[in-house]
């Protein structure tokens, strides 16, 4: 028997108990004739003692042990006389009588504490290191229970957990595919699935009528930091529904998460937010509702006043933050340098102090009178003490840095805490967006997602003014989870694809069999996904996903400890009929 109990397990009561532990050396050390050990497993860390006057050769062996040795140690639990509070087995140590190394370990490459030494690159090389490493194990160990708990929820509320095939079909739309050669179908190629949608629907077509699976999904998209090529989604579906009944099915999910996880109790709907008004007054589809500083549009009282930046724009806009009036030259500097990075791409930023005597002071002094800035700060609903951010240009991207500076504001001024959760519904996406470059419309969730009724007549002349029965869910600023209503009629169905620019053979090549499934009694359905890593990077308070994923990828999309991806040998690309070229 290796072990009787965990290293987290022995306590007070355990006192005089005969034990034989297992585990690695967190620590060790040598106090005048005393040697300690820190023994670690899954469960905690217990202290081992080895006494030099009572067993002098057992001490000499311990105190030859490294750091992650892994051993097995037999001994009496004794009561501690200088206790561990910290510790959930502070108040006891072992009396050691009996020593054998499992395993001896190499000095590990970095420090295998909760604060380590050890950089990003060095610990995915060495990941199975760094999982012994109490914050990313205890990320892990959550994302099993909130999977549980999902599981728990969906299956009670009778979900069938079904599995869908991973070598699928590669189709044009969404992101880029990853594909897998057929070595029997030469020159023939497999997908990797961006997500199990017309699987789900084919099962609801099927009459499975409530769908769930916890599954890998594969996407070759531009890195992100919320992003991993191949992550995880909470994908559901579900037959007879409409858009309420998603919500109210999947609200009670996300609570049940927040009471289970967090002890809090969202008793009321999660507010819901339409696209249109996501972006005018929040600059992006996935507000964080954590904080104010709503956006307040004075395109209208700004121009004509001289000021070119203002008259040239297409709008003018700003956010007010409360109690900043006082901000330095060198504060404000530094804010006009965060919008003008190239990643934001403002030209300027003017600020107006909304000074606690009741007057005005702009980077804007010189075209507009006093009266004017007091007109703008009334519109914005600025008090005294606030100071006002404005910035200026083409619409869409002064609304997208008018964004960036919000979420910075919100930073600077600590209203975005990690504790506190603002959940909330984006609805109403456009169906269509249109990419500029390939002048053609894209659809803007998937193809398959339903228009809203009352926008269908819209659909010959004006598709880029449909509403679609789409959602995202939001929290704190992280798009969570997205889904839709979809369409269950093959003949509209069709008329998406033409609108998509796909020639009916197209059509009927890529999706044919979705097409020909809607002519046998599709059910109305609809459904949605949740991004697992994304859920659980929030609940853990990690700032990166990959915090939360056993083995990741790095942000060049690199599995630096496997090294992949690599090349093949000769044969395996002949076997495959593929060449490589420079
Ligand atoms: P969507 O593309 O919105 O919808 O994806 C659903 C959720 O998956 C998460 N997600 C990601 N997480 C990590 N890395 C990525 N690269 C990544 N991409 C997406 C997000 C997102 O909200 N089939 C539809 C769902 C449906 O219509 O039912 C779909 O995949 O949290």
């Amino acid at each position: 028997m290796y072990r009787t109990h965990t290293n987290g397990e022995l306590r007070i009561e355990n006192v005089n108990e005969k034990t034989t532990l297992s585990g690695w050396i967190q620590k060790i050390r040598n106090l005048g004739g005393m040697t300690f050990i820190d023994l670690r497993d899954r469960y905690g860390v217990t202290q081992l003692v080895f006494d030099m006057e009572t067993n002098n050769e057992l001490c000499e062996k311990a105190r030859k042990l490294g750091r992650e040795y892994v051993i097995q140690a037999t001994g009496t639990v004794a009561e501690r006389s200088n206790k561990n509070k910290n510790m959930a087995t502070g108040d006891i140590e072992i009396i050691v009588n009996e020593l054998n190394i499992l395993n001896p370990s190499e000095i590990p490459p970095f420090t295998i504490e909760d604060e380590t030494d050890g950089g990003e690159e060095i610990r995915m090389r060495y990941r199975y290191l760094d999982l012994r490493r109490n914050p990313i194990k205890n990320a892990l160990f959550l994302r099993h229970k909130m999977s549980l708990e999902v599981r728990k929820y969906l299956d009670a509320n009778l979900f069938i957990e079904t599995e869908t095939p991973v070598l699928i079909k590669s189709t044009p739309e969404g992101a880029r595919d990853f594909v897998v050669p057929s070595r029997m179908h030469k020159g023939q190629f497999y997908a990797l699935p961006q997500s199990p949608q017309v699987f789900k629907q084919l099962l609801m077509v099927s009459g499975f009528d409530r769908y769930y699976q916890i599954v890998k999904c594969f996407r070759d998209e531009d890195f992100r930091a919320d992003r991993q090529p191949e992550f995880t989604q909470i994908d559901c579906e579900m037959s007879f529904v409409n858009q309420e009944d998603i919500y109210s099915m999947f609200e009670g999910m996300a609570k049940q998460l927040f009471k289970t996880f967090k002890n809090i109790d969202f008793t009321e709907p999660f507010p819901r937010m339409t696209y249109q008004e996501a972006m005018e007054t929040y600059g992006n589809d996935k507000p964080d509702l954590r904080f104010g500083m709503k956006f307040t549009e004075i395109t209208q009282i700004a121009q004509n006043k001289g000021f070119k930046v203002f008259d040239e724009a297409e709008y003018v806009g700003g956010i007010c933050a409360e109690n900043c009036s006082e901000y330095t030259r060198k504060q404000l500097d530094a804010l006009t340098d965060f919008v003008k990075k190239p990643q934001i791409g403002a030209t300027g930023l003017i600020y107006v102090k909304c000074n606690l005597d009741g007057t005005y002071k702009s980077s804007v002094d010189k075209f507009f009178t006093p009266d004017d800035l007091k007109l703008w700060a009334e519109t914005m609903k600025a008090k005294a003490g606030d100071l006002i951010l404005i910035l200026a240009g083409k619409k869409k991207k002064t609304l997208s840095a008018l964004s960036e500076l919000r979420l910075e504001m919100g930073t600077i001024l600590g209203l975005r805490q990690k504790d506190k959760y603002a959940p909330l519904w984006v609805v109403d996406f456009p169906l269509l967006e249109w990419d500029e470059e390939n002048q053609r419309y894209h659809a803007m969730h998937h193809p398959f997602t339903s228009p809203k009724t009352e926008d269908l007549h819209l659909l010959e002349t004006h598709p880029g003014e449909i509403r679609a029965q789409a959602y995202d869910f939001v929290i704190n600023g992280n798009e969570i989870g997205g889904g839709s209503i979809r369409i269950h009629n093959s003949e509209l169905q069709q008329k998406m694809f033409n609108l998509l620019g796909f020639t009916p053979e197209e059509a009927n090549n890529q999706f044919g069999f979705l097409m020909n499934a809607f002519k046998f009694g599709a059910p109305p359905h609809g459904g949605i996904a949740f991004g697992l890593d994304r859920l659980v990077t929030l609940f853990h308070g990690s700032d990166s996903i990959r915090d939360v994923i056993a083995f990741p990828k790095n942000n060049a999309g690199r599995d630096v400890m496997i090294d992949s991806p690599s090349i093949l040998s000769p044969e395996q690309l002949k076997e495959l009929n593929l060449k490589v070229i420079d």
